[in-house]
């Protein structure tokens, strides 16, 4: 809480702490109230003589301190809300503390608190210093022993490491002792305790060594965590082959818990994933929950080297563990579910996220050199863009030297915290490249434009492309340099054949033109291909060329990209008063064909049936006007429902699911596919597709079906949406994670009267705002993803979550902070919106005692 004007924290004054920790002994006597923690720490200095011991501690009761096994009297050292100071200590001590904490009070979800009963914790990134006093910082590294005491009632007692001792104690208490060998940073620690069900397997890992996995859920669960389970044992798999990376430890162990600020957490040997990420059956997760499931498992398991092995030297290097690994599990989820299919996924995340965030106030480099929290900067810039990065070096460097530079990393590294440099460094050792002028890509904010112009001469039979990039300007960055953009460039002929194959060209200063010879025809260039850097392309292109490329480029991000950029074309012109009717005919004529090619794969198809989504189409309009967008886009989408029914239809009926259920990926993209024609279908709803619709919803076998006839019924409206939710509701309201669905549904009902709808919800019995993903389910799902309701006119949508933040940032700072973003992008809207969504920013900056999470978000986006 606000209680003077907070201090900035910057990358420049980083400076070593000046001692190790050479152990780290934690005593945790577990009480849901008053949980007693005793830490004992050996010390010994590394830095100045004379440096005082400073210690993080927030929040905590102070019991006692003592050094070397004697008490220490308070003049010994001095206290305040965020540190405990020693000012003269000795070369090499023993520092004993015990703290009283309160986890049953903690709804921050930071730190130890209590999630269905149990105890759980999250430390990243700064929550240790809530469980004891220590140097919470990542470059602190300690090997730790845990002992942890509680009742019997809270059956497992679970930490890092191994587990060296167990048994009962009097009073109806047991204790276990764990060790972790590996030294580790404080926000890797973890602990559980309570009662919970456990599925087991193992792994024999490349050298032969036998782990034991063990996956946790709350009792009677134990079938939802196999997908998990399975997943686990693939990404294990995976990390030895695709990164020669196998694991350490003898046991892994994955707890899910309902409580969760984020998605899941790396701790060292005891992974802590939100519920949704990790619980799955046919029958209550859909298609999309596996995927994400399997992706952030592997996530979090690739974390052990890419993170945890090798840490960051400060929050500032956040992207060297999030960027990598990002990329790792995408490369991942590539392998597992289909290359082309993974990338446009992928693309279309970080557009939606990450160029929106780069588009505005918040907009920061992927090395940020400052800020106030770092609990803000987990952001997609941070994750998604970093992951871009590491994407590009690995196009510009070919596979086998990026692999050599990541060998060089893991072998020079292990059991450091380090930093950004030192990884750029490894790829430029092992290959011999400089690589200094790519390293502008951590420290530039903003998402390049790039531009693309071509001149074929038909009689020397050349070809002449120009390629410019410019940056705009992002906070605090006027100035913009060039970077070393990979643009990947094939050449079609104007029937759609091959004309040559993809070449890199690297656009490393702001213009560049590169001549290709021997051109046989008129060619349709197809550029960035798979999307070989995040900027934002324009080119000269026709809608001709486009329509080749949409029909034909075999490289299908480009050949999904034209269809995109085709129909968000005509959805803007339309928007903007002239619609193009003629080409939205031949667009769906297009998307008709596209629909009925053999040779591609349902899930390529469903992606195409997708036109681009309001936030991304709000990007491209200046100023974006959201109810001009959504009708425009609703226009379109009637016009292939009416133009492609018969189709749409037919396809619907045939994709009907005649076998037993599957989670593979070509089972998904069959069901996205139908999915996608019931979403279409919805958008001419007359009796013969309403019932269609309904008769899909009330057949559904799954949650994937179900939810898919659900949504389109949502966009029907009516009362065909009342009755299903209705009965939705009713079938599934004991399933925390189903009602999570049945809230998000609703918040993206586009009708007038959505946001009444909406609000009525937050008082519903089973609305839970302490719960993060009940609470973002309803109120994050409105103000992200319903931008026709959110940005009413009357500014009610803008009130309404100037309202939530508030209310949540009492008790859980980090779930508030993340919705500011949404109401950060007011320069972008016209004036009569821009001005109410403002006005709601400041009243949120002016709220006395607001948390320095939301006021820094918040601040920044006034700026
Ligand atoms: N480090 C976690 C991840 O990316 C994210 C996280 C951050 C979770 C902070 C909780 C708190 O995998
Ligand atoms: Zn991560």
């Amino acid at each position: 809480m606000r209680t003077e004007t907070p201090q900035a924290i910057r990358l420049v004054d980083y400076r070593p702490f000046p001692f190790e920790i050479e152990e780290t002994h934690l005593h945790f006597r577990l009480d849901p109230s008053a949980t007693r923690v005793v830490t004992t720490l050996k010390i010994r200095r590394t830095g100045e003589a004379g440096a005082p011991l400073v210690l993080n501690g927030e929040r905590l009761k102070l019991i006692s301190v003592s050094m070397d096994g004697h008490a220490l009297d308070s003049s010994a050292y001095r206290q305040d809300a965020e540190f405990l100071t020693l000012e003269a200590v000795p070369d090499a001590f023993v520092l004993t503390t015990e703290v009283e904490i309160d986890p049953a009070a903690n709804k921050a979800l930071m730190g130890l608190y209590m999630s269905g009963g149990r105890f759980c914790t999250q430390c990243e990134a700064e929550g240790f210093r809530t469980i004891t006093y220590f140097p919470d910082r990542p470059d602190v590294l300690s090997r730790y022993t845990v002992r942890i005491e509680a009742d019997q009632a809270f059956q497992h007692l679970l930490s890092n490491g191994n587990l060296i001792d167990s048994g009962a104690l009097g009073g109806g208490r047991h204790y276990a002792v764990w060790n972790d060998p590996f030294p580790k940073p404080a926000y890797l620690f973890a602990l559980v305790a309570g009662e919970l069900d456990v599925l087991e397997d193992s792994f024999v890992t490349m050298s032969g060594r036998t782990v034991a996995l063990k996956v946790f859920v709350d009792p009677g669960q134990a079938p939802r965590g196999a997908y998990a389970l399975d997943a686990l044992k693939r990404s294990m798999a995976w990390d030895e082959q695709a990164f020669g990376r196998e694991y350490d430890l003898d046991l892994f162990m994955i707890v899910a818990v309902r409580d969760f600020n984020f998605g899941a957490m790396e701790n060292k040997g005891l992974n802590i994933f939100n519920s949704s990420l990790l619980l799955a059956d046919p029958e209550t997760a859909t298609d999309l929950d596996f995927e994400r499931i399997e992706a952030v498992v592997a996530h979090e398991y690739f974390h052990n080297w890419t993170g945890n092995r090798i840490t960051c030297r400060d929050w500032f290097q956040l992207c060297l563990k999030e960027g990598f690994t990002v990329f790792r599990d995408q490369s991942f989820s590539a392998d597992q579910r289909g290359a082309a299919v993974q990338r446009i996924k992928d693309v279309k995340a970080l557009r939606a996220r990450q160029f929106a965030e780069d588009a505005g106030p918040l907009a920061h480099p992927v090395r940020p050199s400052s800020y106030l929290k770092i609990d803000n900067f987990y952001t997609a810039t941070i994750y998604e863009k970093g992951a871009e990065i590491i994407r590009m070096l690995k196009t510009l460097l070919g596979d086998d030297a990026f692999r050599a530079g990541s060998d060089l990393y893991f072998e020079r590294h292990d059991g450091q915290a380090t930093t950004v440099e030192a990884f750029i460094a490894c790829f430029a050792d092992a290959t011999g490249r400089d690589l200094s002028d790519f390293f502008a890509w951590y420290e530039q904010a903003g998402t390049p434009s790039v531009s693309l112009a071509s001149t074929y001469d038909a009689a020397a039979r050349t070809l002449e492309i120009s390629l410019t990039q410019a940056t705009a300007q992002t906070p605090g960055q006027p100035a913009k340099k060039a970077l070393p953009i990979p643009v990947t460039i094939g050449l079609l002929d104007a029937n759609g054949a091959p004309l040559r194959d993809s070449e890199v060209v690297v656009l490393d200063t702001s213009t560049k033109t590169v001549r290709w010879a021997g051109i046989a025809s008129t060619p349709v260039v197809s550029a960035l291909r798979g999307f070989s850097a995040p900027v934002n392309l324009t080119t000269d292109a026709r809608p001709a060329d486009g329509y080749v490329l949409f029909a034909a480029d075999p490289d299908l991000f480009n050949r999904w990209e034209a269809g995109q950029t085709l129909a968000r074309d005509l959805i803007l012109a339309r928007a903007a008063g002239s619609a193009d009717e003629v080409g939205e005919e031949r667009y769906a004529e297009a998307l008709g064909r596209a629909l009925v090619d053999e040779a591609s794969e349902p899930a390529f198809k469903a992606l195409l049936l997708a036109l681009p989504s309001e936030p991304d189409l709000a990007l491209a309009m200046e100023p974006a006007d959201p109810a001009a967008l959504h009708a425009a886009r609703r226009a379109l989408r009637t016009r292939i429902a009416v133009h492609l029914g018969d189709l749409l239809r037919r396809l619907h009926g045939e994709l009907q699911a005649s076998s037993a259920f599957s989670a593979d990926a070509r089972s998904a993209g069959m069901r996205a596919l139908r999915n996608g024609c019931a979403d279409l279908l919805a958008a001419d709803p007359h009796a013969l597709n309403v019932d269609r619709i309904v008769g899909h919803f009330e057949a559904a076998a799954n949650m994937t079906d179900a939810m898919g006839a659900l949504s389109a019924l949502v966009q029907i409206g009516g009362e065909a949406r009342d009755k299903a939710l209705a009965a939705f509701h009713t079938k599934w309201r004991h399933e925390p994670l189903v009602l999570d669905k049945w809230f998000a549904l609703q918040a993206r009902d586009p009708s007038a009267s959505a946001l009444d709808r909406v609000i009525a919800l937050t008082t519903h019995e089973d609305f839970d705002a302490t719960n993060p993903n009940r609470f973002r389910a309803l109120v994050s799902t409105f103000a992200n993803f319903n931008p026709a309701r959110f940005h009413d006119p009357s500014g009610a949508g803008y009130r309404f979550l100037a309202e939530k933040i508030l209310a949540v940032d009492a008790y859980n700072p980090m779930t508030a902070a993340r919705l500011v973003e949404a109401l950060g992008g007011w320069r972008r809207y016209p004036d009569t919106l821009g001005t109410q969504m403002r006005e709601a920013l400041s009243g949120v900056a002016a709220h006395p005692g607001l948390s320095k999470n939301v006021l820094e978000l918040a601040s920044k986006a006034l700026d």
